[in-house]
This record gives structure tokens, sequence and C-alpha cells, in this order.
């Protein structure tokens, strides 16, 4: 028997209990998902229930659901109501596993960190170790990053870690790379002054690109650039975590490079 799925099913349990298939095509919150392996919808009803976890179900429609789907206003607001304290929030872009965020957040409990990524499973991993060790200084934002600003207000952040973002090699998807001159605009809105963004990647191609953006970008600050951060002892001690995808491309032979800049309000 097909499972009667309602296009705003916060729950998703009774739907992943009674069907018998493996896979699931299914359409849900407003986004179609294709098909689902029926370990991707459990954790995406899990992930509901989680408290350090907030979603944005449609990319068109500016709401952010936080515990069991309950709409949230956070924007301007993660200090005070999620974090419970004034200190300095991080984010950390494509954070996949949010094996960063979880490292960062481990070494300075007196900041906060927000970890961001589309992929539900992969969040659903750093946001339950997040929980099992107690980091009250971890929060993950489930959305694309595109509409970030709908959701984090002005001078909210301090600091933007990005972690091996997928490159987008085709010259047709570049305004996707996360170093696109139209995700600078949007960083720059949530940065406090002097805030800073620093990118780790592997991708010759990204790297070589986000030079080319930062030359022509206004107000670019360059703080520091190293095109293969092992080759000598590391400048920056926070640069020796590794994320799934680094440690996958250290295996492979490849080097790792790493940009930090900030941008002024010009
Ligand atoms: C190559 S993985 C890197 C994940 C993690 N930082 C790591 O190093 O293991 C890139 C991640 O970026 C996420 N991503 C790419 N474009 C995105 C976007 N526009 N909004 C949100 N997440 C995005 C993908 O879902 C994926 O998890």
């Amino acid at each position: 028997m097909k499972p009667r799925i309602t296009r705003r099913d916060h729950g998703l349990q009774s739907m992943i209990t009674d069907c018998p298939n493996k896979y699931l095509n299914t359409y849900f919150c407003g986004q179609n998902v294709g098909i689902m392996s029926r370990n991707k919808l459990q954790k995406f009803a899990e992930v509901r229930s989680f408290p350090n976890v907030y979603e944005n179900f449609h990319p068109m429609i500016p709401e952010l659901r936080g515990e069991n789907a309950e709409i949230v206003e956070m924007k301007g607001k993660w200090a005070e109501k999620h974090f419970g304290n004034q200190h300095p929030i991080t984010l950390e872009l494509a954070c996949g596993r949010g094996e960063y965020t979880l490292q960062l957040a481990r070494k300075y409990p007196e900041r906060n960190f927000i970890g961001v990524d589309i992929k539900g499973s992969r969040i659903h991993q750093g946001a339950t170790i997040a929980i099992e060790e107690g980091l009250t200084n971890v929060a993950f934002l489930r959305m694309k990053i595109e509409k970030i600003n709908n959701f984090i207000a002005q001078d909210e952040i301090s600091e933007i870690w990005i972690t091996f973002p997928d490159p987008f090699l085709r010259e047709s998807k570049s305004n996707r790379r996360l170093t696109s001159p139209r995700f600078l605009d949007s960083y720059k809105n949530l940065l406090v002054e002097n805030g800073i963004i620093q990118l780790k990647t592997d991708s010759p191609e990204l790297y070589a690109y986000t030079h080319e953006v930062l030359t022509e970008y206004p107000g670019v600050r360059l703080l520091y650039d190293n095109d293969d951060i092992y080759a000598q002892a590391l400048d920056f001690p926070d640069l020796e975590f590794k994320t799934y995808y680094e440690k996958k491309h250290l295996l492979d032979g490849r080097t790792i490079k790493y940009v930090r800049f900030s941008l002024d309000r010009i």
C-alpha cells in the first residue's frame, strides 16, 4: 500500500514505519526529495526533533523551523534565543557533517558556532555528536546558503569558514561557487566590521577563481594566503582540523590551500 504523504508532513515517522519499500519517492515540506532511502528519511524525521537544528524547508519561503518543526524567528536573535549568551558567532558554510564546527566548538567554549549545509543526513551526524557531547555552543542550519541573509542579520557573525566547498568547475555554474561576488555581497552583510572569511580547499580551480574575485571585489583585505598549508609548520593552529573531505583529498595526495580575508564595507 502506498503511504499517504501530505505536503507538510513534519513527523514522517508514520510514513517510514508504514511503508514496505526500501526506497520512497516522495514530496514533503515543499521539497521534492525524489527517491530517498528509508535510512535517509528516518534521519530527516529525527533531525526535525533535534533542539540544535533549524531548517528552511523551501528556499522560496523565508521561514525557519526549529525543534519539532515549530516556526521560529531567529534572524538577529541567535545569541539570545539559541545560545543564551552574547559570545561571538562563527559560521561554517558547506559544513557537511560539521567536523570543523564541532572541533572549533570543543576548542573554544567561549564562542558559538553554526554549521550550514543543505544535506539533512550530513547535518544529522554533526548535530547528533553535538548533542551527545553536550556542546551547547553549536547549532546547525539546513538550508541553501544563497538564502542565508533571510535568517541571519547584519553584523550577527564574527567569522566565516568555508570548508571544501564544491568547486562547480563549469563556467556556467560559477555563480554557485561560495566565493563568487554574489556570496561575498551576502557575507559582507552578515559580518561585523573586520570579520574574517576563511576558505580551505583542495581545488586549484576554485583557489585560482577566488584569487580573481578577490582582486576585483571592492574592499578586500587579503590577510593570509597559502597554496600548500602542510608544506611547513601551520601558521594557524586551527588549520590542523580536518573534515571528511579533507581527509579524502589528503589520501589522494592533493595539496590543501587556504585563503583568509576580510571585506570592508565601502
Ligand atoms: C564537498 S562537501 C564538503 C563538506 C564538508 N565541509 C567537508 O569538508 O567534509 C560540500 C558541501 O557543500 C554543500 N553545499 C553545496 N552548495 C550548497 C549550497 N548552495 N547551500 C548549502 N549547502 C551547499 C553540500 O551539501 C556538501 O555537503
